[in-house]
């Protein structure tokens, strides 16, 4: 949302990682969904139970009609499958229509328009915009630039906040709980946007935290020590074997090809780690591994059989529930959120 609806003394100056963005406090209404820092733990809880309720209206197979009217711009600089397609079937499952702009080439982009100006285009057609971009800190430079609620679909290596929500819910449907659980993040720590709002979504839980990386993929300092300031237990090892047995939750992420200036380097670390049914064997009976997708060789494909510990598909079927509720609550939709 643009800054005239905030208090400018307030507001401060716009902050690229996402620091600005307002503490929810259990109402979505009208908010910009930017960053898991807006997320306390009353808002999480009403997010899944809607979400579960979102699973039931879907399921009945007919158009809600809480977002009949109402008009989703779904604006992706960067590739999606998962995010673009369940942000599209959440607003026509909820009664709404989208202006899709999968493939900015053909959008006035491509003649040099900014993020900004193409940010207020579509403010003046649409309810709510939803926006992936590859440069981090531009989901808040767009939110400050529209008075309508803005959605991060992922910044660049910043946040992919409603990935974090959908795993949240995976995780917490999966294993009953999330308090009490040992997490193990594998693969690009670096640079996944997916891993970098998870931990922070986690740190409101009493988790322990491991990092399995190469050295040149470690999770960012900065996250590192955010999260040490608010006392998580956080471990980094190299092989994945040091910690299997202990982990509840297995989060397994791709390296980002595209988030390297050198191919020889990604050369270097990718296909270090794979997940195999052998791998499954040093690990709990009640496994839940998950991964964001797309995976390009990090879970092999025998290990999709293990229906009870292969989560990644109902994981990705969540985000449906999940957006569908966070539309539904940005748009005011909903009476609790
Ligand atoms: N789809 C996720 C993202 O956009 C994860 C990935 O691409 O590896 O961040
Ligand atoms: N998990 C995820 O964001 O998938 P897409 O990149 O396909 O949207």
């Amino acid at each position: 949302m643009g800054s005239q609806d905030f208090d400018p003394a307030q507001k401060g100056e716009p902050d690229l990682l996402n620091h600005s963005a307002e503490q929810l406090n259990g109402s979505l209404k009208g908010k910009d969904i930017l960053s898991v820092r807006q997320f306390d733990t009353p808002t999480l809880d009403r997010i899944f139970y809607w979400s579960i309720e979102m699973a039931e209206i879907a399921r009945k197979g007919y158009k809600a009609d809480f977002l009949s009217r109402r008009i989703l711009a779904n604006v992706f600089y960067e590739p999606s499958t998962r995010t673009s397609s369940s942000f599209t079937a959440a607003m026509e499952r909820l009664g709404g229509s989208v202006i899709p702009i999968n493939e900015v080439t053909y959008s006035s982009v491509a003649k040099g328009e900014d993020l900004e100006d193409t940010m207020r285009t579509l403010e003046r057609y649409a309810d709510v915009i939803v926006l992936r971009h590859p440069e981090m800190g531009s989901a808040t430079i767009a939110a400050e630039a529209v008075s309508i609620p803005l959605i991060n679909a992922g910044d660049g290596v910043g946040e992919h906040p409603t990935q974090a929500l959908l795993d949240y819910v995976t995780v917490r449907k999966e294993q009953g709980r999330v308090n009490g659980l040992t997490v193990t993040m594998l693969g690009d720590m670096r640079h996944g946007r997916t891993v970098h709002s998870l931990a922070r979504l986690l740190s409101l839980y009493d988790v322990k935290l491991n990092y399995v990386s190469p050295e040149i993929l470690r999770m960012p300092p900065e996250i590192v020590e955010e999260l040490d300031a608010k006392g998580v237990r956080q471990t980094e090892f190299d092989s994945l074997a040091q910690v299997l047995p202990e982990t509840d939750v297995l989060y397994v992420t791709r390296v980002q090809k595209e988030r390297f200036d050198d191919p020889a380097v990604y050369d270097s670390v990718k296909g270090l780690y794979v997940v195999t049914p052998e791998t499954l064997q040093a690990g709990k009976e009640s496994l839940t591994i998950m991964h964001p997708l797309p995976r390009v060789g990090e879970i092999a494909k025998s290990v999709d059989l293990y229906t009870r510990n292969a989560a990644y598909f109902r994981q990705m079927e969540n985000g449906l529930y999940v957006r569908m509720t966070l539309l539904a609550g940005v748009l005011g939709k909903l009476p609790t959120t």
